[in-house]
């Protein structure tokens, strides 16, 4: 095994224990709501938002202990956002994680009340959680990022711009802001919380990672479209072709699969840069630029 993957097993490790500690029960009632969380949250993810977040903190030098809340809150919100994203008034789609997705498994108003009481459970940590070790003010700063980065000027407005445009040609710039909203809020957000959980953290720091992870938010989500073409169903857990059934833009749709990954490489270079001044505790970082364009799925 590679250092890197050595290093993303322990960060996959710490956060899925965290997760499940801070999920309720499942015999806990309203029980199937619970299961529906459990099920939702600790399937087979790739977990690259807590793994962006726990290398950030670690590019600035500080402990892995700290930044697990952070690290489930941000997770927790991407749970649900798939959970409502594969509902039948969105994509529609039956598999995910290799399994049924929650409305499959539960049923569509448990699949709702899921994703609604996991927006909820993220907030909770942020604001609870006794590890978080910077002031109030901070975790208030970092409570109002991820708010942000969740709403209707984030993840959740993407995805209203991404409904819209079914079956309509975007231009590049408008296809780059609905990628830079559905999927890179959140992956942008993941960076920013590492880096909020610094105490007194540098702003030309903070301001250089948030570039590094903008542009990686939106190389995931083209990478993700290319995937959508060249990859298969098994190797994915969610069904392949779902775009092209849809009639969504895309990459590769706009730019065909070659200008796509293009559109990828150039992104990776102008993350790197970003990173320029960091010294080698930025290396995790480094690396999750490169794994974020070369991954199969
Ligand atoms: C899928 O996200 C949805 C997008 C925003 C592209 P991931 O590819 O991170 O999904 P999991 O968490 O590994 O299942
Ligand atoms: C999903 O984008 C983005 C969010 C869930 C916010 P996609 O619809 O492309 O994600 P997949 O391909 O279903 O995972
Ligand atoms: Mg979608
Ligand atoms: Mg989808
Ligand atoms: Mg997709």
């Amino acid at each position: 095994m590679s250092e890197f993957s050595e290093r993303l097993q322990v960060y996959k490790e710490s956060v899925e224990k965290a997760l499940d500690r801070w999920l309720p029960e499942p015999s806990i009632q309203p029980e199937k709501l619970h299961k529906a969380m459990r099920y939702s949250v600790l399937g087979d993810g790739k977990r690259i938002r807590p793994v962006i977040l726990y290398a950030t903190g670690e590019a600035f030098g500080i402990d892995l202990d700290t930044l697990n809340g952070p690290a489930c809150a941000v997770e927790i919100i991407h749970a649900y956002s798939l959970i409502h994203d594969d509902l039948p008034a969105m994509d529609d789609d039956d598999l995910r994680r290799g399994r049924p997705t929650c409305h499959r498994a539960y049923d569509e108003a448990t699949a709702i009340l899921c994703g609604d009481a996991l927006q909820a459970l993220a907030f909770h940590i942020l604001a609870r959680d006794p590890d978080i070790k910077v002031n109030d003010k901070q975790r208030l700063a970092m409570i109002e990022n991820l708010a942000i980065a969740s709403g209707s000027r984030g993840m959740a407005g993407g995805q209203a711009i991404d409904l819209a445009a079914v079956g309509k040609s975007l231009s590049i710039a408008e296809l780059e802001n609905m990628h830079i909203h559905k999927t890179g809020a959140l992956i942008r957000a993941s960076a920013e919380l590492g880096a909020l959980s610094v105490e007194e953290v540098d702003p030309k720091l903070l301001s250089l990672v948030s570039q590094y992870a903008k542009c990686i938010g939106l190389a995931f989500q083209i990478k993700d479209d290319i995937l959508d073409i060249e990859s298969d169903t098994e190797t994915l857990g969610k069904p392949q072709g779902s775009d092209i059934a849809l009639n969504k833009p895309t990459y590769p749709n706009l730019l065909g699969l070659k200008g796509a990954k293009k559109a990828a490489d150039d992104l990776h270079i102008q993350a790197l840069k970003c990173l320029e001044p960091f010294n080698e505790n930025a290396d995790m970082l480094r690396s999750i630029a490169d794994y974020i364009v070369k991954r199969n799925k």
